[in-house]
């Protein structure tokens, strides 16, 4: 089936949480934007017009493969030039997995002020549950604009989020008496909340959408059963509580069967932790909001959090999330590390902390910036690009492509800089997580741990703070994709890499990319009257 969709981003005061953000941004006239629905195998078109007033944008479709679009990929820069003001881009691609997501732009910091929206695709199932909720967005949140927030990062000192929304509701605790943008009680959304049946079970779509914060998502009382990690369906487990890095997505089902002791009113704590050290929010309330079995409740819950609650900031661990489809991953590793490179992240020497210095992250030693009036895939064969490169070629013919990313330069500009852990996001593959540490990486003794048979597989996964990730992925789409750290704040300044995969067979396998696309004329003329 071939289904088709209609996204304007634009400008517009918003507030989610209760204070007045007038440089927020939306799809649709809302943020969260509308739901991208699907089901597996369709055709999706997205036809998106840009009505931001001081920028281009690009929306990207996170986690899904785009095998043979890398021009759907919504990269600026990397897979086409930015949609300028007033123009339309159309993506045209496959839903070739299935389960839920988010799009978001992927133009600069854009977006953290609110272009960003859930999608399902719906597969087969063994329909375990009896009522699937629309994805819920976890994000934290900014007054400001991100733009300016990110200046704060430039200068050393990472920015503070302000309030955690779930689905663009929040709660920000202020005084509108002696703050302007504070809305008083009766102009705010009621608390999000989602009503339960008793002994129904409800399929909840998690989505971490935020700029710089993981979260441990829990239910006081209730249990989660998770079946599915990003793209990826998994073996079933229970637990209390799960962490969602940026990027990452849960399915999980919760039985509306709650655990004594039963609260009086009916009413839990959905809550959001902000996992320890991953992330810095101003308001660290966390109950952020309630599951309710009586419908007409109005009451905040009295309920607690479980004992059992891990707050940890790291990926579940791997013997948690085994995918139902097992991928087994050549063991060559093991004897010739690595087929493919190592990588090293880190915080450039120059002048961290200092008044008018700047933090630059990177992978490899350069940092990736990216000239959005030339991006790669229209321009495939500039060299100047290959220090930002990582290439496979067209005869690399082992079964999979291992990429090692160890993060222990961290320190290396001799100031005390916050070690911190980074959600590593791959586009245009679901890779394998072959191991995870927060050691020094050896080239001999490391990947004789890895884990070869059935790994988590998915499209983010944490580099632990001052130590190492080892993933492995088919190199099967031809096109440039990028990986990079998915905090926002990183991503902006500089950790980023491409990979060029298969590069002479790129254009042949992208016909769809019209004569209109090859050019970034539109984007020059609007950059030229408007920059
Ligand atoms: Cu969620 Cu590069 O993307």
């Amino acid at each position: 089936i071939h289904r088709e969709f209609w996204l304007d981003i634009g400008d517009k005061t918003i507030s989610p949480d209760g204070y007045l953000k007038p440089e927020g941004k939306v799809v649709n006239g809302s943020y969260p934007g509308p739901l991208i629905e699907a089901c597996w195998g369709d055709d999706i078109t997205v036809h998106v017009t840009n009505h931001v007033q001081t920028n281009g944008t690009t929306i990207h479709w996170h986690g899904l493969r785009q095998l043979h679009t890398n021009e759907a990929d919504g990269v600026n820069g990397v897979t086409q030039c930015p949609i300028a003001t007033g123009s339309t881009y159309t993506y045209k691609f496959k839903a070739l997995q299935y389960g839920h997501s988010w799009y978001h732009s992927h133009y600069s910091l854009q977006y953290p002020d609110g272009v960003a929206g859930p999608m399902v695709i719906h597969g087969p199932t063994s329909a375990n549950w009896d009522e699937a909720l629309d994805p819920i967005l976890i994000s934290d949140w900014n007054h400001d604009s991100a733009f300016a927030a990110f200046q704060g990062e430039l200068d050393g000192h990472p920015p503070t989020a302000d309030s955690v929304v779930l689905n663009g509701i929040g709660n920000y605790t202020c005084n509108p008496q002696t703050e302007p943008r504070c809305l008083p009680e009766s102009k705010r959304k009621p608390i999000f909340s989602k009503i339960f049946q008793k002994g129904k079970r409800y399929l909840l779509r998690l989505v971490n959408s935020s700029t710089a914060s993981d979260f441990v998502f829990s239910i006081d009382n209730h249990i989660l059963e998770v079946i599915s990690t990003d793209y990826v369906p998994i073996h079933p487990f229970k637990t209390e509580s799960i962490h969602i890095a940026i990027g990452q997505r849960y399915s999980v089902i919760v039985e509306a069967n709650p655990s004594a002791p039963a609260q009086k009113d009916g009413n839990y704590w959905i809550r959001t932790i902000l996992s320890e050290g991953c992330g810095a929010i101003n308001q660290t309330r966390n109950e952020t909001g309630v599951i309710r079995y009586d419908s007409k409740s109005t009451a905040l819950p009295t309920s607690e959090i479980g004992s059992k609650v891990d707050t940890t900031c790291a990926d579940e661990p791997a013997d948690h999330l085994v995918p139902v489809v097992p991928w087994v991953v050549d063991r060559q590793a093991v004897n010739n590390v690595p087929e493919f490179g190592t990588f090293e992240v880190g915080i450039s020497e120059q002048n961290v902390n200092q008044t008018h210095g700047y933090v630059r992250w990177d992978i490899t030693d350069t940092p990736l910036w990216l000239n959005f009036s030339n991006p790669t895939i229209l321009d495939l064969h500039n060299t100047s690009f290959n220090k930002q490169y990582a290439v496979i070629s067209e005869d690399y013919n082992h079964g999979f492509v291992y990429l090692i990313i160890t993060s222990q330069n961290i320190t290396h500009d001799k100031k005390t800089l916050v070690p911190v852990a980074h959600p590593i996001h791959l586009h245009g593959h679901d890779f394998v997580i072959l191991g995870q540490g927060n050691t020094t990486y050896s080239v001999t003794n490391t990947p004789r741990t890895f884990d070869y048979n059935n790994p988590p597989r998915r499209d983010v996964a944490m580099l632990p703070s001052g130590g190492w990730l080892a993933i492995a992925f088919k190199p099967d789409n031809p096109g440039v994709w990028l990986v990079h750290c998915h905090i926002a704040w990183h991503a902006s300044s500089g950790l980023a890499m491409q990979i060029m995969e298969r590069q002479s067979e790129i254009e042949k396998t992208i016909p769809s990319l019209g004569p209109t696309e090859r050019t970034c004329k539109g984007w020059d003329t609007w950059f030229a009257e408007h920059v």
